[in-house]
């Protein structure tokens, strides 16, 4: 059967991992998760120093940019890849709110953008990909036979996001929750650098009344088209 790029891309927690996670392993093909990558770097930034709540060494930070190793190594007991700094599982410990307060500052930096583009564009030469990120169909893969658009409501998603944390045992509020959902939505579509936009021919899905099943019904439908 043939084999197509997916590019999905939307706000953040509009559940874009779980399509792609689904469509992945569906297709069999292989799924990447580019906020990782973002997340990683900011990891790496927050571990060096050069980045808190009230400061950011952006310029220590590009100086440092070549020595940041990010990686993939499938886990089948989760069924995805998780992803590895410098050879260190960190997983996990992107995923925190800290992590997330931060991430949209270094995502900014068009030097951080320009290194994780080159190595998502080349995760997805020998296409059967799927990638969610911000600008997936606009700039790493502008010519993805398929691109998907997701929205939902912001406080659909930090309950979304909310749940998820607290369910591992994070101790979070669902206030600061939004409130985050709401500011990195803000950077994420105002920022100079490819900001979030809906690709021209990407398909918007609006999933704030669709459950996962239905969801997914009406994706997979749409990608079967394109395997044809
Ligand atoms: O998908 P996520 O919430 O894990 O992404 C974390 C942050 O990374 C998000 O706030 C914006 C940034 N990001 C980006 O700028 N471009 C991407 N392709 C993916 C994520």
């Amino acid at each position: 059967m043939k084999k197509i790029t997916i590019a999905i891309d939307g706000f953040s927690s509009t559940g874009k991992s779980t399509v792609a996670k689904q469509l992945a392993k569906k297709l069999a093909y292989v799924y990447v998760d580019s906020g990782a990558m973002y997340r990683a770097v900011t990891l790496y930034a927050m571990k060096q120093n050069f980045i808190s709540n009230d400061y950011f060494d952006v310029e220590n930070l590009i100086l440092t940019l070549d020595t940041i190793k990010i990686s993939f190594i499938y886990n089948a007991k989760l069924g995805f890849a998780e992803v590895y700094l410098n050879d260190v599982n960190v997983e996990h410990e992107i995923r925190t709110l800290q992590v997330s307060q931060l991430v949209s500052k270094v995502a900014e930096i068009s030097e951080v953008r320009k290194k994780l583009v080159e190595q998502q564009q080349q995760m997805g030469l020998n296409k059967g990909v799927v990638m969610d990120g911000r600008d997936i169909g606009t700039v790493v893969f502008p010519n993805a036979e398929l691109k998907l658009f997701m929205n939902a409501s912001a406080e659909k998603r930090a309950q979304r996001r909310y749940d998820e944390l607290t369910e591992r045992g994070d101790i979070v509020t669902f206030e600061e929750i939004l409130k985050n959902v709401k500011y990195r939505d803000h950077i994420d579509s105002t920022r100079e650098d490819s900001p979030l936009i809906k690709a021209e021919d990407a398909v918007e899905f609006d999933n704030s009344n669709l459950t996962l099943e239905e969801q997914f019904e009406q994706i997979y439908k749409i990608v079967e088209t394109k395997l044809k």
